[in-house]
This record gives structure tokens, sequence and C-alpha cells, in this order.
């Protein structure tokens, strides 16, 4: 079952979810044990991550025994490219706290063999113990990471061809619609669904009908985020504009 947390803006559902991010921090880091968070881009987890940063500079959280795993990247984009993800998250994360360097993981977009580093991914996300917890958003036709519909609640990380409804919304931050990849390397249905924990975040009247879609339709590969349904413990974090119609 999805449980629902309505939030007055994305800035308290930001607090609420950092907050919940370093509890889980302090408690692990106090037995001994490392913190393994699996982590999305997108416009969604600014206001997150600019939470998280606030945290380690005011109130002295660390992520020196933190583990990240990042849910997708852009194939063909490598660290350098302003639009991968990799990119993206050393500029709006990681540069800002103490996570040490060999802690991050995020799929190489360059990977040679892909279908090779996929199963490499998915051996090292096993071998950190799995994710503790994992950072979500929602793409309009119901995607989380890149499993574009179809995806199937078996699917593990691989390589996804992009849906033309995702290339269409992520054009703005590429500038020219031509510029973006046709492909990604992505983490599967499985590979989410065996988070312990996951949090949503959807802001906003544009993710208002599939929030209403993956919390009432029936599961099935067409919307993908329709499987979180099968998720022990698994939270959508909401504006009212993104609540709308629920
Ligand atoms: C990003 C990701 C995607 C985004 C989704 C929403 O790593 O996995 O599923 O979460 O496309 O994007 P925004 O937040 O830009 O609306």
């Amino acid at each position: 079952m999805i449980h629902t947390r309505l939030h007055s803006n994305k800035q308290s559902a930001a607090q609420a979810v950092a907050r919940e991010i370093a509890d889980l921090i302090k408690i692990r880091s106090k037995s001994g044990k490392p913190t393994v968070l699996g982590l999305a881009t997108g416009s969604t987890p600014l206001p997150l991550y600019a939470e998280l940063i606030r945290l380690h500079r005011e109130e002295g959280l660390s992520f020196r025994s933190v583990l990240t795993f990042n849910l997708d990247e852009y194939e063909g984009l490598g660290a350098d490219h302003p639009q991968s993800y990799r990119f993206f998250m050393e500029a709006n994360l990681f540069r800002h706290l103490d996570i040490p360097a060999a802690n991050i993981r995020i799929p190489d977009g360059l990977a040679k063999d892909a279908a090779r580093h996929c199963a490499d991914y998915e051996a090292a996300l096993r071998d950190a113990g799995g994710l503790d917890l994992q950072i979500l958003g929602i793409g309009r036709n119901g995607h989380i990471g890149f499993n574009e519909p179809p995806s199937a609640i078996d699917s593990r990380t691989r390589r996804i061809t992009l849906d033309a409804l995702t290339r269409r919304d992520n054009a703005v931050f590429f500038g020219d619609s031509t510029q973006i990849p046709q492909g990604a390397l992505t983490m599967g249905v499985a590979t989410i669904l065996e988070a312990r924990r996951v949090e949503l975040l959807a802001f906003g009247e544009g993710k208002a009908e599939i929030v209403a879609r993956a919390l009432n339709e029936t599961p099935s590969a067409v919307c993908p985020a329709t499987w979180l349904q099968h998720h022990p413990a698994c939270t959508f974090h909401l504006d009212a504009a993104a609540a709308r119609d629920l």
C-alpha cells in the first residue's frame, strides 16, 4: 500500500524527507553501519538536496558513512557533460557534502558494454546490502527512474529507449531537443522495489493526473509507478497541486 503525505509546499516536503534521511544516517552510523541511499535527478529533488546540504553545513550532518546509487544516466553522456546526471549530482549535492567519492555510484552513460555494466551495478548494490531508502520522482507517463512504459515488475538495471514524452519533458534542459539522447541506463522496477523504504516526491499540477493513476490504477507495466502499490513502505510526498485529483 502507498501512503500519501500532503505538505503545504515543496520546501516543507523537502524538510520532512531530509529529516527522515538524517535520522536514518544517525541511527545507522551509531551502530557502525553505512546508510545506502538511492537517489534521483530532475527538478523535483532539488529542494531536498538543498535541505540536505543545509543540514550538513548548519547542523553538522555527516555523509561519510553514506553510500549512494543513482537511478539512471543518459546514454552517451559523460561526467563532464552539463546535462549528464553525474554532472547534475556533483553540482547539486555531492560537491557540497563530505561524502567520499568512492561511495558514489551512478550508471556510466559511456559504458562500452551496457549489459555488463548494468549487471555489475546490480551486483554492487547487492554487495552494499541493498538500498535502505530510495528517493523517487515520477514522470508524466508513470516512469520511475527511466523505467518507461511498458516496464515489468521484475525488470532490472538495463539500457532503455526513452519515451517521446520523456524526451519532450526533458528538452528544456538541453536547449535543443535534438540533443537529447535516445537511450538511458536505469535501475529496474525490481531493483527499486527491493529498497527497504521508498519516498516519492511529486509537486505541481503537472503531476496531478499521473499521481492519481499511480495510486488508483491496477498495477501494470503500462504505468510503472503503479508497481509501487506492492511495496510495503512507500510514501508519496505531495503538495496540494499534485494531490488535486485524489
Ligand atoms: C530522474 C528520474 C526520473 C525523474 C522524473 C521526474 O533521475 O529517475 O524518473 O524523477 O522524470 O522528473 P522531474 O523531477 O524533473 O519532474
